[in-house]
This record gives C-alpha cells, sequence and structure tokens, in this order.
C-alpha cells in the first residue's frame, strides 16, 4: 500500500485528558486501516529530531518541551489518499480554526496542544513512520 499511507501521534495532553478512545474511534469511522499502532515516550533528543524542520521557529522549545511531558500513542494509518484524509479528519493546526467534528476542535485546546501531530506529504509519512515502527511491528 505504498503511497496510501500516514503517521499519527496523540500527544501527551489528549492522551492525558483521556482523549484517546474518541481519537480511534475517529481515525475508524474516517475509514483508515490501523497498520501500526503503540505507547511510547519521546525522549528530548527524539522529539527534536522529529520535529526538526521546526527548529529555530519561535514555538520549537515549546514544542518540544510538550512533546515530552508524557507519553504518547504513535500509529501509521492506511487507506486511500491518506495523508490529504487525514489532515481533513484533524482539522487546521489551531484547534480555534479547525471545523466542527474535526479531531483537534474535539480534543485540541491550543495551537500547541492541538491533540494530534499528522503528516503533511507522503514522503514525510515514510520518514516518520519508519522513526518509530520496524517491519515486524506493522500489520
Ligand atoms: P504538528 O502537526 O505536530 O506540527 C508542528 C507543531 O508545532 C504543530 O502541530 C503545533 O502543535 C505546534 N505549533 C505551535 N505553534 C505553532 C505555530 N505558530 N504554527 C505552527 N505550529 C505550531
Amino acid at each position: 500500500m505504498s503511497g496510501n499511507k500516514t503517521f499519527t501521534m496523540i500527544k501527551p495532553t489528549a492522551y492525558k485528558n483521556k482523549c484517546t478512545g474518541t481519537i480511534i474511534q475517529k481515525i475508524y469511522d474516517g475509514g483508515f486501516h490501523i497498520a501500526a499502532m503503540k505507547i511510547t515516550k519521546l525522549s528530548k533528543e527524539d522529539a527534536q529530531k522529529f520535529y526538526e524542520v521546526h527548529a529555530g521557529r519561535p514555538f520549537y522549545n515549546d514544542l518540544v518541551e510538550s512533546m515530552t511531558a508524557g507519553p504518547i500513542i504513535a500509529a501509521i494509518l492506511e487507506k486511500e489518499n491518506a495523508v490529504e484524509d487525514y489532515r481533513k479528519l484533524i482539522g487546521a493546526t489551531n484547534p480555534a480554526e479547525a471545523a466542527e467534528g474535526t479531531i483537534r476542535k474535539m480534543c485540541g485546546t491550543s495551537i500547541g496542544e492541538n491533540a494530534v501531530h499528522g503528516s503533511d506529504s507522503e514522503q514525510n509519512a515514510e520518514i516518520e513512520s519508519n522513526f518509530f515502527f520496524p517491519g515486524r511491528e506493522r500489520f
């Protein structure tokens, strides 16, 4: 299914706020197959590397801090047009601007605490999936 996958993380605040069940249900209702999923925790180095494209942006240090504050859930999701469809399902980066019924509207509280990450391209979906999951953890 190359080209038909995306990567997501349920962020520490959403996990702590017990939003995981709501998010997974939205993922299934959106027609995605969950090809891989695990609960884990990012080290500071992990978060810096994962978000290195944002290094130097004013929010980078806060982002690294919030992403390392507690456990996250990482997952690979599959369906036709996965990257674009998942970005529609999660809504705008800022929950205040996200459409009704989107994951970020339902579970996010601010731009920094926006419940989930979703890959922005097929290339990044591949890189981000490889960051977390060896082949034997994919189904
Ligand atoms: P995410 O999809 O995980 O990718 C980068 C994250 O940076 C983004 O979600 C937001 O949580 C966070 N962030 C904080 N401030 C900003 C901002 N001004 N613009 C974009 N992203 C931001």
